[in-house]
């Protein structure tokens, strides 16, 4: 039977649709590409597997992914508003671009690019804050098909430098200064820093957006916007490989320093569009907002590509939840009359936790659908989203997915699929999720729980670590081979539907961003003090997790968690940035080791849990005397 559409709109079809693209995936994921416009057809939908890792997805294709966000719907959505830019300041009136304006401005800014020498295939890196331009930004890079690589603007000068460095990017563009709140971050100063160390980079973009002192390199740096100004608004879209890289985005792993996700066009274009879709269910009229950071994935594909691929207006926020007050959320989904809005569990948490008047005395009559993402939401923070935000009438789609799926893998379909308190429940067309044992077995049948794996690719999948094919293979597809690994545990009820339990590896999850524990063990063994660390995660009431740290001094030099807190966090800052601050410190003599000399972080996550009376066997440890020093000392 022929696939009429790639649309879902009610449960059945959500069921026939995942089947199709189970059992006839080329001819399923041939029709979702068909909502788009290509320069030159496919040879070949998919290729490539698990196994050989070769995966490449319409070969054979050409396109443009902004000729797809942007010059597709001029004729028939040129003045409807694309984004909407609100400022830090809510007294600061906010910026509309409407399609006809975002294309322009996306023409210009590609021209810049071009007049500073970036080419196809060069890297272009962004350490902004959420100002306008770094939307366009990334945008005019995927146009001229240089490769985007955005840096949070909280890491610190050597993380920046460290991902310049790794991907050999020859400009970066960033800010004179952010507004954060109350707070300024001196961008422009720490990429100075930061570039000191990185040869590649020939040219620095500042966007004043503060108006900060900061210097200017004579010959390197110069001012974007009146080179925007001045820019043609004509630039025609560069013929893109369906596997060409569209961008690279860096995040934590168990080990090692952080790994360069790279992301190509095709595939990537077709499943952020995709799950957009059918995820959020929008309509012409509506309005979404993503409170993400475009430097982060959901930012990258639910602030930008996603919802400019379905002709959606999408809001993009400079500020900070709390900032006038903890209200400001709800005052702009009023202001704009918000239908979608998207956010993480933290948020939700630390709102939960202000006074509720905050909530209640805005109009959120506009809500249609809410989402969630970023990590697991506890029930509690669910019902209240649900009762306070959602007035018990809105959807809530908890949507799980990882940088290196590009986009959301598992999650209800609003107002298509249930909605269940703290499950993301269903995995999309395309995605097919299985839990597996330690040993690798696969567990079969409904209820089950284990570590959560894909065994089939899908459109999205990042291709490799950049630079590193090799470490690409043996993070994701050698623990279970043949599969991919997500790094996250997962039950699955009597229903089939999942319910994510978090990371089952060394990656701690702080208010939604991933932090790997071996980069901040780094950071504090830097200290002259210290002889050795281990840092786990254990639950935080608004952050869900908190970074634990367990330091052994040298002896005569033993200090106290209170000297040592902001030294440490001082180096943190310094390698990591402030998003890996240190919750909470135990000096200790020693650490629970294996014979082999390996940590046993088993019982460190436990005790820091203060969950002191199951650790399991410890009569297998070098030092089993230690454990109970450790919890004598975490109060247990
Ligand atoms: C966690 C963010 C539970 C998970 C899009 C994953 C979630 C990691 C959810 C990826 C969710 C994300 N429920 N856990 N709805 N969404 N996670 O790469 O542990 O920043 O592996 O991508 O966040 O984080 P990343």
């Amino acid at each position: 039977m022929p696939i009429k559409s790639t649309q879902i709109t009610t449960k059945d079809e959500y069921l026939s649709h995942w089947q199709m693209a189970h059992e006839v995936p080329q001819e399923f994921w041939a029709k979702a590409a068909e909502n788009y416009e290509w320069m030159k057809p496919w040879d070949k939908v998919q290729s490539g597997d698990f196994n050989d890792l070769e995966i490449k997805w319409f070969e054979g294709a050409s396109l443009n992914i902004t000729a797809n966000c942007l010059d597709r719907h001029l004729k028939t959505r040129g003045d409807k508003t694309a984004v909407i830019w609100e400022s830090n300041d809510p007294n600061e009136a906010p910026i509309k671009y409407t399609y006809t304006e975002l294309h322009a401005e996306v023409c210009r800014f590609s021209n810049v690019l071009k007049e500073k020498g970036i080419k196809k295939g060069d890297r272009v890196c962004f350490y902004m804050s959420m100002v306008p331009e770094l939307l366009t930004g990334v945008l005019a890079c995927a146009r001229i098909g240089a490769v985007h690589s955005v840096v949070f603007g909280g890491f610190s000068a050597q993380a920046l430098a460290g991902r310049i460095q790794d991907c050999q990017a020859k400009m970066v563009i960033t800010c004179d200064e952010a507004y954060r709140g109350a707070k300024t971050i001196p961008l422009k100063a720490i990429t100075d820093e930061a570039v000191e160390s990185c040869d590649t980079i020939e040219t620095v973009l500042v966007r004043e957006r503060t108006g900060g002192s900061i210097t200017y390199k004579e010959g390197r740096d110069y001012s974007l916007l009146p080179l925007i100004k001045a820019a043609k608004d004509d630039c025609p879209p560069e013929e893109m490989k369906a596997e060409d890289p569209l961008f690279i985005l860096y995040t934590s792993g168990s080990t090692g320093k952080p790994k360069g996700l790279m992301h190509t066009t095709a595939g990537y274009m077709v499943w952020a569009g995709y799950t957009f879709e059918n995820v959020f269910q929008m309509e012409e009229n509506d309005t979404y907002w993503c409170t993400a950071d475009i430097g982060w994935i959901t930012g990258h594909s639910y602030i930008t590509y996603g919802p400019l691929l379905n002709g959606a207006t999408t809001i993009m926020f400079e500020g900070v939840p709390t900032y006038p007050d903890a209200g400001r959320f709800w005052d702009i989904v009023d202001k704009f009359k918000i239908t979608h809005f998207y956010t993480a569990p933290t948020a939700i948490r630390a709102l939960q936790a202000c006074d509720i008047n905050l909530v209640r005395k805005h109009d959120l009559s506009s809500l249609k659908v809410l989402g969630s993402v970023g990590e697991p939401i506890n029930e509690e923070a669910w019902e209240w989203y649900n009762k306070e935000v959602g007035k018990e009438r809105c959807p809530i789609v908890d949507t799980w997915w990882q940088t290196e799926t590009g986009g959301i893998m598992i999650t209800s379909l609003a107002g298509v699929t249930e909605s269940i308190p703290a499950h993301a429940t269903y995995p999309l067309p395309g995605v097919n999720p299985v839990l597996v044992d330690s040993e690798g077995k696969t567990i079969l049948g409904n209820p089950g729980e284990g570590n959560l794996c894909m065994e089939l690719p899908w459109p999205g999948i990042a291709r490799t670590i950049w630079g590193d094919h090799k470490r690409y293979k043996e993070t994701y597809f050698t623990t279970y081979p043949g599969k991919y690994f997500t790094g996250d545990g997962a039950r699955r009820d009597d229903k089939g539907r999942y319910r994510i339990t978090g990371r089952v590896d060394d990656v701690i999850n702080v208010s939604g961003h991933r932090i790997g524990t071996a980069e901040v063990e780094d950071a504090i063994n830097e200290h002259p003090a210290i002889v050795e660390s281990a840092v786990v995660g254990y639950p935080h009431e608004i952050k869900g997790q908190g970074i634990y740290a367990y330091v052994i001094c040298q002896p005569g030099q033993e200090e106290t968690a209170e000297v040592l807190k902001p030294q440490l966090d001082a180096l943190i800052m310094k390698m990591i940035g402030p998003i890996a601050k240190l919750d909470f410190i135990l000096p200790v003599s020693g650490l629970p080791k294996t014979r082999s000399g390996k940590i046993m972080r088993r019982i460190l996550r436990k005790i820091a849990a203060k969950d002191g009376n199951n650790l399991g066997d410890i009569s297998t440890l070098l030092n089993p005397e230690i454990v109970e020093e450790i919890k004598k000392g975490a109060g247990l």
